[in-house]
C-alpha cells in the first residue's frame, strides 16, 4: 500500500496541509513542536480512524476550530485506487469514515483495509512497560490482519464490563445470582477462547519472525524469544481443551471474584513474556536491547501484517533517530527503505544525508508553524 497525497485541514497545528508523497522514504525535518508528528497522526487516522497515541478526536482537532478533515489517496500492491477520509464535526460530536465516498458504518472496519507499523517514543512501553501494553501490542497486530479477531475482542470487551459489573453488584448487595451471572461465563468462555486460540497461533508465526528481524539488526550471539503465558492453564491448544481450561479457571476462581468484583481470568489478564537469552527482557535488558527488541518486533509486525493482509504495509517512523549514531540511523533507514514506503520525522538535518539514495524518490519536507514546504534535492548537496 503506499499513500499517494495526504491532506489535512485544521487538523492540530495543520490549518490545509498537503503532502504529495514519495513511494519510498518521505522525511519530515523541523524543530521541535512544529507539526511534525501531527503529520504522522494524520496518517494514522486514515489507517486507524484514530491516533496512534491515546489523543481523542476533539484533541486532534485545531483548537479554534469546530472539525477536522483527513484525506488520502492511496494505491494498493495490486494497483487498486482508494480515497479514504476522516472528518470529526465537534457540535454533532461525530466522526465519519467514508472510503470511496461509501460510508464506513464502524470506524473500526477501516482497520486493516491501509495496513500500518508505527514506531515512536511512546512504543518503548511494549517491553518496558506493564503486561497490558503487550496485551494491547498483540491485539494491535492480530487486529489488522484479522477481522474475526477485532470482532472477537470487542465483543470480548463488552462481555467482561457487563460480567464484571455482575460481579461488583454482588459484592456490594451481598446477592448471590447464579442465574444472573452463568450466561455471561458462557459469553466470557466463548469469545475468550476464540482470542486465546488465535494468540497461541500468532505467537507461533510471530517468533519465528522476530528471531530472524533481532539476528539481521544484532547478530545471533543474543537471542530473543517470546511467549504466551494465558491466564489460565492450558493443556493444550484445541478449541475443547482451551474452553474447558477456562470454564474450570472459571470456576477456581469464583469466590476470589465475589470478593473483589471484577473477573480474574481470561485473555484480559494474559502474559506475554519477551526474553533476551533466556531472561525476562522487562526486567534484565539494557537499554539498546530494548531498543532492538522494539525494532525487531516492529520489522516483525511489518512481515507478519505483509504476509497476513496480502499488502505491504505503510511505515511510520517517529523521532526514532533521536538516540542513535549517524551509523545505526543510516542503517535503519536504509533497512525500512529497502520495505516499502516510510515516513519519518526528525529535528536532525543530517538526516537529510541519511535518507538512502537506493529509495525510490526520496522526498524530504521541511516542517514549520503547520506548514511544509518540499525541500529539493539539489538545493542539499552538500
Ligand atoms: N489541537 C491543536 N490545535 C492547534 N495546535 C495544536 C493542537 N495540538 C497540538 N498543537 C500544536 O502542534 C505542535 C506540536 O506538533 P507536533 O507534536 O507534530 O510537533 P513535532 O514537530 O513533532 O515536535 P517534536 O520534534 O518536539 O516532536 C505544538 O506547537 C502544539 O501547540
Ligand atoms: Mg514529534
Amino acid at each position: 500500500m503506499k499513500l499517494q497525497r495526504l491532506v489535512l485541514e485544521t487538523f492540530r497545528n495543520h490549518e490545509q496541509t498537503i503532502v504529495d508523497c514519495s513511494s519510498g522514504v518521505n522525511l519530515f525535518l523541523g524543530d521541535n513542536g512544529e507539526g511534525k508528528t501531527n503529520i504522522l497522526e494524520g496518517i494514522s487516522y486514515l489507517c486507524l480512524s484514530k491516533s496512534f497515541y491515546a489523543a481523542n478526536d476533539t484533541v486532534v482537532m485545531n483548537v479554534n476550530k469546530n472539525g477536522f478533515v483527513v484525506t488520502g489517496s492511496f494505491v494498493s500492491d495490486g494497483n487498486i485506487f482508494y480515497e479514504a477520509r476522516v472528518t470529526f464535526d465537534k457540535l454533532q460530536n461525530q466522526k465519519t469514515v467514508t472510503v470511496n465516498k461509501a460510508k464506513v458504518d464502524k470506524a473500526s472496519s477501516l482497520i486493516g483495509q491501509f495496513p500500518v507499523v508505527i514506531l515512536s517514543p511512546e512504543q518503548s512501553s511494549i517491553t518496558i512497560g506493564s503486561p497490558l501494553d503487550r496485551r494491547r501490542f498483540v491485539d494491535f497486530v492480530v487486529s489488522q490482519s484479522s477481522r474475526t479477531y477485532l470482532e472477537s475482542l470487542i465483543d470480548y470487551r463488552r462481555i467482561l464490563k457487563q460480567r464484571n459489573k455482575i460481579l461488583s453488584d454482588i459484592l456490594f448487595s451481598h446477592k448471590e445470582n447464579n442465574a444472573v451471572i452463568e450466561p455471561w461465563n458462557e459469553n466470557l468462555v466463548r469469545v475468550g477462547t476464540a482470542l486465546v486460540k488465535k494468540r497461541i497461533e500468532f505467537i507461533e508465526d510471530f517468533q519465528t519472525i522476530v528471531i530472524d528481524s533481532y539476528a539481521t539488526l544484532a547478530g545471533t550471539t543474543e537471542r530473543p524469544g517470546i511467549f504466551y503465558l494465558p491466564s489460565f492453564k492450558c493443556a493444550a491448544s484445541d478449541k475443547e481443551t482451551v474452553e474447558t481450561n477456562f470454564r474450570h479457571a472459571l470456576e477456581d476462581h469464583y469466590q476470589e471474584e465475589r470478593h473483589v468484583g471484577y473477573s480474574l481470568v481470561g485473555p484480559h489478564r494474559d502474559e506475554f513474556i519477551f526474553k533476551i537469552n533466556k531472561l525476562d527482557a522487562r526486567s534484565f535488558a539494557s537499554q539498546g536491547q530494548h531498543k532492538t527488541f522494539l525494532i525487531a518486533l516492529k520489522l516483525a509486525e511489518f512481515f507478519y501484517l505483509k504476509e497476513q493482509c496480502n499488502e505491504t504495509p505503510i511505515l511510520l517512523l517517529d523521532d526514532v533517530l533521536s538516540e542513535m549514531d549517524g551509523r545505526r540511523s543510516q542503517r535503519l533507514l536504509e533497512t525500512t527503505a529497502k520495505l516499502g514506503q516510510t515516513f519519518i520525522t526528525s529535528t536532525d538535518e543530517r538526516a537529510l544525508n541519511w535518507v538512502p539514495v537506493v529509495s525510490s524518490n526520496p522526498r524530504k519536507f521541511f516542517v514549520k508553524q503547520g506548514n511544509i514546504d518540499r525541500v529539493e534535492d539539489a538545493a542539499f548537496i552538500r
